[in-house]
């Protein structure tokens, strides 16, 4: 099996490193994981002045799926676009075709303190949102500003779904579900959108095929409430780009704790890209101090989705789990009578407890 590491900038580096470790690790056990790094975004910039290299894009299209640290930094700000750092991830994700994107909520019982909701609303949170990445009004056409029939500027966008574009997240939300509670919620807003009244329509159709997993849907205000009321009525809820990228914001805040987050971009072929969904917090770059832990969990998403491992998937989340009982924590997750440790001392208590 192989990976390709795309460490990127700021503290992409030092996380990134603790996931590689971690992988290798599991050579205990039999796995051989090969991996080649390469740079990208502005690394890549500074090392071929341009943020997705030919040579790195030829290195992920070798391999079974991409690990990706962060991109990005002010010294980068004043580039024009196609050079800017995050033009390297969103070109992997168009060339990939990743359309699915997947960012579990898991509130540790450890750290339901970090939380700004009420213990009991969010202790043993496991949520899956399942976001559609390619397509919806961020892409639609036509869209612009424009001068009306009366005269006024105005402002317009395309909402737009094909039903194949449907079909393939709803196939990805089913399948998702039956690794886990066998539960999908579909939040659209069929009750005033054209668009999203078919993609109800196809997304029951889809569900045909799956008796075994139980489908509901929901209008997204509505849902956007019920995320902070009762978020453990959710196992896997899938809706479309714009939809997906507000709910998935606010429940990745459920948890308390950008440095914990993972997350998966997948095509249909279960290639992906996998990455925590912070950034590269130029704040704390170089100093040690980062949580590798979104990472190293990106690394075990990667194991169970592109890789099929699910065992070492699991053997790796009970191993946060195991350093967190511990009492172990970065500065972003630091409390009072704990330990605070650096990046690379997390990444060596995760290793030692797998
Ligand atoms: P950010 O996520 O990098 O940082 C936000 C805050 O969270 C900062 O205070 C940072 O120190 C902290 N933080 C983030 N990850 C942490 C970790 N693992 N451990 C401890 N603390 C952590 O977001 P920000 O500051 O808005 O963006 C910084 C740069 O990252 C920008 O250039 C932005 O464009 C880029 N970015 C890249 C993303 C990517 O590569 N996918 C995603 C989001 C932002
Ligand atoms: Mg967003």
């Amino acid at each position: 099996m192989k990976i390709a590491v795309l460490p990127g900038d700021g503290i992409g580096p030092e996380i990134t490193e603790q996931a590689v470790r971690v992988l290798k690790a599991l050579s205990t056990d039999g796995l051989r994981i090969e991996m080649e790094q390469a740079p990208v975004g502005g690394a890549g910039y500074e090392a071929s002045g341009d943020p997705l290299p030919e040579a790195t894009l030829k290195v992920a299209e070798q391999a079974d799926a991409i690990l990706f640290g962060s991109v990005g930094g002010p010294q980068y700000d004043t580039l024009p676009r196609p050079q800017r750092p995050e033009q390297g991830l969103l070109r992997l994700r168009k060339h990939f075709d990743l359309f699915a994107n997947l960012r579990p909520a898991v509130v540790y019982p450890e750290l339901a303190h970090a939380s700004t909701l009420k213990h009991e609303v969010v202790a043993g949170l496991d949520l899956l949102i399942l976001r559609e990445l390619t397509s919806d009004i961020y892409f639609g056409q036509p869209r612009g500003v424009r001068i009306n029939e009366a005269g006024e500027r105005e402002g317009f966008d395309t909402m737009r779904y094909t039903e194949s574009e449907i079909r393939r997240i709803a196939h990805a939300a089913f399948q998702a579900a039956r690794k886990r509670a066998k539960r999908v919620c579909s939040v659209d807003k069929a009750n005033v959108l054209e668009t999203t009244q078919f993609w109800r329509d196809v997304v029951t159709d889809v569900h045909r095929e799956y008796a075994d997993i139980e489908l509901s849907h929901m209008y997204v205000d509505n849902a956007a409430m019920q995320l902070i009321r009762n978020p453990k009525q959710f196992d896997v809820m899938v809706t479309g780009n714009m939809f997906g990228d507000i709910l998935s914001d606010e429940a990745s805040m459920l948890t308390g704790s950008i440095g914990m987050l993972p997350s998966a971009s997948l095509n249909a072929k279960n290639y992906g890209l996998y990455e925590p969904i912070h950034g590269s917090a130029p704040d704390i770059a170089g100093k040690g101090v980062a949580n590798p832990l979104a990472t190293i969990l990106s690394a075990a998403m990667l194991l169970r989705y592109s890789l099929n491992q699910e065992a070492t998937a699991q053997r790796i989340e009970a191993a946060v789990r195991k350093v967190l009982a511990q009492g172990l924590r970065t500065a972003d997750i630091a409390e009072p009578g704990k330990r605070t440790v650096g990046t690379r001392e997390m990444g060596d208590a995760v290793i030692a407890a797998l």
